[in-house]
């Protein structure tokens, strides 16, 4: 949440921070700022609502300035507006900030400087740092910022400039992202990968409590008492180009679309020659697989109903109990955990707070930590005992799309594996699931350049009015129905209900009335001809039946008002291509209703606060 983006070279950086903005402006969008050092002093600018805003009004900026930081803000304390938009600035106007995260102790720190005299112009925690930063200096803007993170508490990154050191930028970050980019002449620093990838590929990943002075011709990093710390350069294999919306009219429509590759990435070189699963890096030693006695999966949003269809895989096919829980929960309930469990984290991000949060309690209760996430070197992959990777490349649609589809894949491929190691699958079993997985992208383009979009997009249009929708689904269906219904709550912001279909008739089906939309998961499955009873519940009520169903599936197509047909597979791979008629229900019911979709209100991509 919020993006901060610095840069320290030779050449005129307000166009080239504002760039570097636009590829965060997923991080937050409610308001933005700059500011350049040039001449011997400042210059700032602020605006409020999006990018477009700021844009409008850069080139009241001079370009001398070569040096700066900017910031693109989620609001957490303090409303949408000027004053409260970064970069803040102290008394003196000699110090600049910007902020992502949250200082929990910012009340306590404000009043203490008030009553020192220091003046405040914000609603923001993130003034105090400007303020912390002005009392602390003594000619070193470095240990400056190391005074100010001392007595700061919560979870942040920030970067300062100093007019009297003209020449750096100082960052330090604390349980928050913070990247930088290394250039030849010039150097980067950034809350994420993409503000400066257009300019480098080579990367550094601070760690917590790193103080990170950027400069023109050099970045170096120190610990908390001024002693030079040492991180790898490490190289991004992402281009520039993820970050475009290549011709699509949006992020999230392109990233439907790029969803057959994402799959293709997250399998390569994970199937074997003789169709085992192979995967590297997880952590799991055979004594640890051993003695496992029960998994949880911890996550949110998105990521939680991948996980739920990691549940439906892990039960069947390495026949271990499950739990998937909202993090958020999990974190401060006294969850039984311990060793001999084993704790999945799913973030695309790898750096929502709650989701890490939920992974510490885990690791310090005994149980064996794994990552799935879509993020080299972030937050999660540093705090697991191992990771899995998807491979979905950059997600900047604010809803999440193919991170999703890579996540549930990398659930399924962790399931088959971890039942073989059990050995409660033969080889030959796990070879038919993953000559099936094998098929699935193929299937999933097919299904795209078919057209799907557009039959998709004339359903879309004849209900993008209604006011409610419910979704339905069973089994290994009831994980897509969540997600289906989350991606129209986000997007399109019309109350969607999803259910168990079983569960209509306890009470939920009351909501129904003459003509109410009711899209149903009703793909080929073990509990097909019970959810059909359910279906044909609801269809006694009035209410109009969209179904997703298995190509070849007439019945259904009979008794639905409208169907949208998938590629055949097995029922346990089905989520993979029935969530997408769904993603582009909810797209074109957004964009019918004339939304903005990559930038759905109050929503940001990152959420690194709780
Ligand atoms: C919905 C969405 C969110 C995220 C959730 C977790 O489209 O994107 O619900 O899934 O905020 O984010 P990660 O996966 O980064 O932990």
């Amino acid at each position: 949440m919020c993006g901060i983006v610095g840069y320290a070279g030779a050449r005129p950086c307000k166009d080239i921070l504002f760039r570097g903005l636009r590829k965060l402006e997923y991080r937050g969008y409610d308001s933005a700022g700059i500011s350049i050092i040039g001449d011997g002093r400042f210059e700032l600018l602020h605006s409020v609502g999006n990018l477009d805003n700021l844009e409008a009004i850069l080139d009241r900026m001079g370009d001398a300035g070569t040096l700066g930081i900017a910031h693109t803000r989620w609001a957490t304390h303090g409303r949408p507006s000027t004053e409260n938009a970064h970069p803040h600035t102290d008394c003196t106007g000699r110090f600049a900030i910007v902020l992502n995260g949250i200082v929990e102790n910012y009340l306590r720190l404000r009043a203490a400087l008030q009553g020192e005299g220091h003046s405040f112009t914000s609603e923001t925690d993130a003034e105090v740092v400007a303020h912390l930063i002005e009392r602390a200096y003594r000619g070193s803007l470095r240990e400056a910022v190391v005074e100010a993170y001392r007595q700061m508490e919560g979870h942040f990154t920030f970067c300062a400039i100093a007019v009297e050191e003209p020449d750096v930028i100082v960052g330090i970050r604390k349980e928050t992202p913070l990247v930088v980019g290394l250039s030849d002449g010039e150097n980067f620093m950034a809350s994420a990968i993409p503000a400066f990838l257009a300019e480098t590929r080579s990367v550094v990943f601070p760690e917590d409590g790193d103080v990170v002075v950027v400069g023109r011709d050099a970045v170096e990093i120190f610990d908390l008492y001024g002693a030079p710390v040492d991180r790898p350069v490490q190289t991004i294999d992402w281009d520039d180009e993820a970050a475009e919306k290549a011709g699509y009219e949006t992020f999230m429509l392109k990233e439907i679309h790029e969803q057959p590759v994402a799959l293709a990435d997250t399998l390569a070189e994970r199937i074997g020659p003789d169709g085992r699963v192979v995967l590297d890096g997880l952590g799991l030693d055979a004594e640890t697989v051993r003695a496992l006695q029960r998994i949880v999966i911890v996550a949110c949003g998105t990521s939680y109903h991948a996980g739920l269809v990691g549940k439906y895989a892990l039960e069947r096919w390495a026949r271990l109990p499950v739990e998937v829980e909202v993090a958020s929960e999990f974190r401060y309930r006294d969850p039984v955990i311990g060793p001999g469990c084993l704790c999945i984290a799913i973030s695309q991000s790898g750096e929502t707070a709650d989701t890490l949060a939920a992974m510490r309690l885990a690791r310090q209760a005994g149980a064996q930590v794994l990552a799935l996430t879509n993020i080299v070197g972030s937050q999660a992959t540093r705090e697991a005992d191992g990771v899995l990777f998807t491979r979905a490349g950059l997600e900047i649609g604010v809803a999440a799309t193919k991170t999703f589809l890579t996540q549930v894949l990398a659930t399924l491929l962790f399931a088959l594996w971890l039942g073989e190691r059990r050995g409660l699958m033969d080889g030959e079993r796990v070879r038919g699931f993953t000559e099936e997985l094998r098929r699935i992208p193929a299937l999933l383009s097919d299904y795209l350049e078919d057209g799907a979009a557009g039959r998709v997009e004339l359903v879309a249009a004849r209900y993008a009015a209604r006011r409610f929708f419910m979704v339905l689904g069973r089994n290994i269906g009831l994980p897509v129905a969540l997600e289906g219904a989350l991606k129209l709550k986000e997007i399109s912001y019309v109350p969607t209900e999803a259910y168990a279909a079983g569960e209509m008739k306890h009470g939920p089906i009351a909501l129904l009335e003459e003509g109410s939309p009711v899209l149903v998961v009703a793909t080929d499955s073990r509990v097909y001809d019970k959810l059909i009873s359910n279906v044909q519940e609801v269809k006694a009520r009035g209410a109009r039946i969209i179904a997703v169903a298995s190509e070849g599936n007439e019945g259904l197509a009979e008794m639905a008002d409208e169907t949208f047909l998938v590629p055949r597979t097995d029922e346990m791979l089905a989520p993979l291509l029935s969530v997408v008629p769904l993603q582009l229900f909810a797209y074109y019911v957004a964009k019918a209703r004339g939304e903005k979709v990559d930038q759905p209100r109050n929503l940001a991509k990152t959420v690194t606060v709780e």
